[in-house]
C-alpha cells in the first residue's frame, strides 16, 4: 500500500498579460493638477475609479479605509473652505475625502471569515482573523499597548515579530498606510481615464471632522480633488531628485 500524501486542493490564478507601456504612460503623465475645467467626471467612470481604489493591497485584508464623495452643495462648499480655498479644491469637479479607520477592525476581521473566497475556510485563516484584532488593540489608558511593548521587547530578542500597535498612534499609522495605497490607486485610475487629481493634506482636520461627522477612530488622510485638467492646470514641470538619493543596493 502506498502512502502518497494526498494533494491539498489548491487555488490557481494565472498572471494576466499586462502592458507596461500603458502603465508607464499613466504613471508618468500623472501630475498634481491645481486647476480643473468645468467638465464633470461621468459617474460610471468615477465609480469605476473608486472600485479600483478598493483593490489596493491592504494590511491583513482589513480594508481600513473610507472614501467620502462629497457632492452635496453645502458640505462641498464647507469642504472647499476647510481646504483653505485652494484653487484645486475650488475648481474640482469632485472632492473625495479619504479616511483611515480603526473602528471596524473586529467587524472586518469577522467578514474575512464569513465571506472567505473558497468553500472551506482554512483553520489557519479562522485563527488568524480571530486573533488579529488584538494586534491593534491598545486598551484603556494604553494598558494593552504597554503590556505588548514589554512582552515584544523581550520576545523579539529570540524571534522576529510582526508590526503591532503599542499605542493609538501606531494603530492610526497602520490604517493610514493602507489608505494611502488606495489613494494612489484612485489617482492613477482617474489618470487612466484621462482625468486628473490633486492629493491635498492642506486642510483643517477639525473642520473636515465636523463636516463629515467623523468619529474619533476615523482619520482624514487626504482630500483628493479630481476633474479634467485645465490647460494651465499644472504650474511647473515635475521635479524628482537623483535616484541614488533614494535607492540603495545592500
Ligand atoms: C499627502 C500629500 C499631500 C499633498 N497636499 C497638497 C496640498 O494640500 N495642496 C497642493 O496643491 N498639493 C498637495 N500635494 C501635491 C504635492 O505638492 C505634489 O505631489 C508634489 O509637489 C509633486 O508633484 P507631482 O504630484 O506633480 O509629481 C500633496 C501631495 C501628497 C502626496
Amino acid at each position: 500500500m502506498t502512502h502518497e500524501k494526498q494533494e491539498k486542493p489548491r487555488y490557481f490564478e494565472a498572471a494576466a498579460i499586462t502592458d507596461a507601456d500603458a502603465f508607464k504612460q499613466v504613471v508618468q503623465s500623472r501630475r498634481s493638477v491645481r486647476k480643473f475645467t468645468q467638465t464633470q467626471i461621468p459617474d460610471e467612470i468615477l465609480q469605476d475609479c473608486l472600485d479600483l481604489a478598493l483593490l489596493a493591497p491592504n494590511s491583513s485584508n482589513l480594508q481600513p479605509w473610507m472614501f467620502y464623495v462629497v457632492q452635496s452643495e453645502a458640505p462641498k462648499q464647507a469642504l472647499v473652505k476647510a481646504c483653505m480655498g485652494q484653487l484645486a479644491a475650488r475648481t474640482a469637479a469632485e472632492l473625495i475625502v479619504c479616511v483611515a479607520r480603526t473602528d471596524r477592525i473586529d467587524e472586518l476581521a469577522a467578514e474575512n471569515i464569513r465571506q472567505f473566497t473558497l468553500p472551506k475556510v482554512p483553520k489557519a485563516v479562522k485563527s488568524y482573523y480571530r486573533l488579529i484584532g488584538l494586534n491593534y488593540k491598545t486598551g484603556l489608558l494604553n494598558s494593552i499597548g504597554h503590556a505588548k511593548k514589554l512582552a515584544y521587547g523581550i520576545a523579539s530578542k529570540f524571534t522576529p515579530l510582526p508590526i503591532t500597535a503599542f499605542s493609538p498612534a501606531d494603530r492610526k499609522l497602520w490604517a493610514v498606510k493602507s489608505t494611502a495605497l488606495a489613494c494612489e490607486n484612485l489617482v492613477l485610475a482617474l489618470r487612466a481615464y484621462g482625468f486628473d487629481s490633486c492629493m491635498m493634506e492642506g486642510f483643517d482636520e477639525s473642520h473636515v471632522r465636523k463636516i463629515l461627522k467623523l468619529n474619533s477612530e476615523e482619520y482624514p488622510v487626504m482630500v483628493i480633488a479630481a476633474g479634467e485638467r485645465a490647460e494651465d492646470g499644472v504650474f511647473w514641470p515635475q521635479l524628482r531628485f537623483d535616484r541614488n538619493l533614494f535607492i540603495q543596493k545592500i
